[in-house]
């Protein structure tokens, strides 16, 4: 029989934003929050003793399917985790970019597939992406626009077609899924990551709040709608 508690992964759930998403979970009744990391994690373990931690590297086919199988049935899938430093692509190798995309694009597409069985198996069935303005096509071709989101940004770009191309399979008729499938900018979150750009960005935990609440409001028509963690949304 099913469980009636929520049951939320987040994919690297070791630290920054992904672990905001854990903390925030286990303060939440009725649910149930997993978090995956690369490397055991007896610290998380003995702060958060109402989360469970998975071990799975996004890159490893084995280990995804060894993570996927320790999960019967899952709600919300949040693929949070990511690679991200200052690469143009001009000055970057071709091996560097790979790297690239072998985290931010083949990860995701290797988990959500794993996953697939997992979700079906209940009714919620939300895949929600953690992006990044560096994704807007619209954003960097902009003359004005910042900063250059180089390698990241490719492959970030890359991750939001994936997840437009996943909505639409699963939701396509005549079986139409009801799959709930987004990409979410999580906006400058004072992380390893975003600390690169200095100092200033939202706390992890308060990000992951806002983000939850909007995933909470998101609904299967709402799927390939690129989103800001305020609700607003993203040009492409
Ligand atoms: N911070 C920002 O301002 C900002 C802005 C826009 C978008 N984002 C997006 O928000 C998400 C979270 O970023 P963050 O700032 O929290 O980054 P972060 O501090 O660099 O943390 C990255 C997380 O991803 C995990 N990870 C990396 N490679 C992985 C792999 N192969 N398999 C599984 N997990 C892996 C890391 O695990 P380990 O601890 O094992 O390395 C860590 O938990 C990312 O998708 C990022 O692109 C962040």
């Amino acid at each position: 029989m099913s469980s009636p508690e929520q049951i939320v992964l987040v994919v690297g759930g070791s630290r920054g934003l992904g672990l905001g998403f854990v903390k925030q979970l286990t303060q939440t009744s009725a649910t149930r929050a997993i978090g995956t990391v690369r490397k055991p994690a007896p610290d998380l373990e003995k702060e958060l003793p109402n989360a469970k931690f998975l071990l799975m590297d996004m890159t490893d086919d084995a280990s995804v399917v060894a993570a996927a199988a320790q999960v019967p049935e899952l709600d919300v899938l949040i693929i949070n985790g990511a690679f991200g430093a200052r690469d143009p692509v001009t000055s970057t190798s071709t091996a560097t970019l790979q790297t690239y995309l072998e985290t931010n694009v083949l990860g995701p597409h290797r988990v959500i597939n794993a996953f697939l069985p997992a979700l079906r198996a209940r009714k919620t069935r939300k895949i929600v992406v953690i992006a990044s303005s560096s994704a807007s096509l619209a954003f960097q071709a902009e003359p004005t626009s910042g900063g250059l989101a180089g390698s990241y940004g490719v492959s970030k770009a890359a991750l939001n077609m994936l997840v437009v191309q996943i909505a639409k399979e699963l939701n396509r008729p005549p079986a139409n899924e009801a799959f709930t499938v987004v990409p979410i900018h999580p906006g400058w979150v004072a992380t390893d990551m975003g600390n690169q750009h200095g100092p200033g960005g939202q706390d992890p935990q308060e990000a992951a709040k806002k983000i939850l609440e909007l995933v909470a409001t998101l609904e299967s028509k709402d799927s390939a709608t690129f989103y800001k963690f305020d609700g607003t949304t993203m040009p492409w």
